[in-house]
């Protein structure tokens, strides 16, 4: 799906233009490269700032950015005239008060104007309902408030995001690294304004950081096309197996999907009651175990309330969250240690959407279904997370008529919609050992879409 107005503001008069009438101002988003996937995995020096009595965590935080090869200072003079800054990493694990804050918002304020096209600003702090005192939970907090504000101001596909780890995470911890790996990579290209909990420290570093999910076998379900196509390309990718689940009348482009990345094709409807034994069946023959579950199948019938037929209802609901729920009670079963579970919600699930009541209900259960889960995961180093996109470009959004389809895509701080592959980078993140730590979260893949935090 193109966006003609980005092609056209990308550069040369178009660009120009935009800028004088003072119109949006899109940039093609930093992605992977498909030949060499976290090659740059920023593009430029890495600035590591600090807060509070943070100096030590951003210490080990800047070691183990030299350990990926990164040009890492830690002085924001430290730049030679013009170079621009890849990334900036702002260590907060220590805060006493809201005063400790002003320091290094106003040193990255200074370096702003020296960041790279698809740069990266990321914070790593402290979950708020840890602290009891009021000073602590005030600068907590004050973090999210700032980075969510941040984010809005950043220009030509620049990102800010945070991590937010629980007080028994170290900087240092597997999980916290690999949250901060993805959020300064091109894997995390649509991610922007997002506040990323990291609750406790399990999860390993892969042994190859480019192929993470290397010897795990994957379900998706919905693999036929659009997102869960882009799903089935980026675990592969990474290194799985993936078995692909659609609707029989997808069979077609479903067998093409899955034979390019040579994966196995399973054609069933997943709201038959038997689906997930079938899928089960199916795996452990080829494959023997389970480790990732994507659900991912969903459809939409749209329709104001007042319209609103029992059918359009009972289908949605039947697909987006009847199925993944009973499926979930085979499945949780029947997942390997470090098992995951990653399902698709939706930003209409989070703030609403109008003509979308049924939607909406079915992708905010997502979320409830998701939390639940996640505590009976843990217990065998398993996960369940969702992911919540915003406006993607794909089949599903091409329908929208074209003047509501501008202000849509517009409506984010990147100014633009996603792609499928945007989706499928942060469920591959999900999945991956180093994303242990990060249990019965929603990760909105939106762009910082204007709805909703
Ligand atoms: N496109 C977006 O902007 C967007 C935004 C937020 C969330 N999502 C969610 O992402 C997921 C994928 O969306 P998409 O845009 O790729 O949709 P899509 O319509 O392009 O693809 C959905 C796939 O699911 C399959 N499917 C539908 N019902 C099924 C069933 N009963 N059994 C098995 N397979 C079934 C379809 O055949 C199709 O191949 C959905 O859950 C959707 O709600 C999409």
């Amino acid at each position: 799906m193109s966006d003609k107005y980005l092609d056209l503001v990308s550069g040369g008069w178009g660009r120009s233009l935009a800028k004088k009438l003072g119109l949006p101002q899109p940039v093609p988003l930093r992605r992977t490269d498909p030949d060499s996937v976290d090659r740059p995995l920023v593009p430029g020096p890495v600035l590591v700032l600090d807060g509070g009595a943070s100096v030590r965590a951003a210490d080990t935080v800047a070691e183990n950015l030299l350990g990926w090869e990164l040009d890492v200072r830690r002085d924001p003079d430290e730049l030679a005239k013009g170079r621009r800054w890849g990334a900036v990493v702002i260590v907060l694990t220590e805060l006493a008060s809201p005063a400790d804050l002003g320091g290094p918002a106003l040193a990255l304020g200074g370096v702003l104007r020296r960041m790279a096209p698809g740069g990266r600003v990321v914070t790593l702090s402290r979950r708020a309902d840890d602290a009891g005192d009021p000073a602590v939970v005030a600068a907590r907090l004050g973090v999210d408030g700032f980075l969510r504000s941040l984010a809005k101001e950043l220009r030509a596909g620049a990102t800010a995001n945070g991590i937010v780890l629980g007080d028994d995470v170290p900087v240092g911890a597997p999980s916290a690294l690999g949250a901060l790996r993805f959020l300064l990579s091109a894997r995390s290209a649509f991610v922007a304004g997002q506040l990323l909990p990291v609750g406790s420290a399990d999860g390993a570093v892969p042994a190859d950081w480019s192929r993470p999910l290397t010897g795990r076998v994957a379900v998706v379900t919905g693999a036929a096309r659009g997102i869960g196509a882009a799903i089935v390309a980026v675990l592969a990718r990474d290194g799985a197996h993936v078995v692909g689940v659609d609707v029989p009348a997808a069979g077609e482009s479903l067998s093409r999907v899955m034979n390019s990345v040579r994966g196995s094709a399973l054609q069933l409807d997943i709201t038959a009651q038997d689906a997930a034994a079938r899928i089960l069946d199916h795996v452990r023959e080829r494959h023997g175990r389970l480790d990732v579950v994507v659900h991912n199948a969903g459809i939409l019938r749209d329709k104001l309330l007042a319209n609103m037929t029992p059918d359009r209802w009972d289908d949605l609901l039947a697909v987006n969250i009847l199925a993944p729920l009973r499926m979930n009670e085979t499945f949780v079963e029947a997942l390997g240690e470090g098992g995951r579970i990653i399902s698709l919600s939706s930003t209409s699930g989070i703030a609403g959407n109008r003509g979308q009541t049924n939607y909406a209900t079915a992708k905010a259960g997502i979320i409830g279904m998701t939390r639940a889960l996640a505590p009976r995961l843990a217990a065998n180093g398993a996960t369940a997370n969702a992911v919540a996109p915003g406006f993607i470009e794909t089949d599903m959004t091409a329908r929208i008529p074209p003047v509501p389809r501008q202000v849509a895509r517009r409506a984010n701080s990147l100014q633009q919609g996603g792609r499928p592959v945007d989706v499928a980078e942060a469920i591959a993140f999900l999945a991956s050992p180093q994303a242990g730590g990060i249990n019965g979260q929603t990760l909105r893949v939106c762009g910082q879409n204007l709805v909703g935090q």
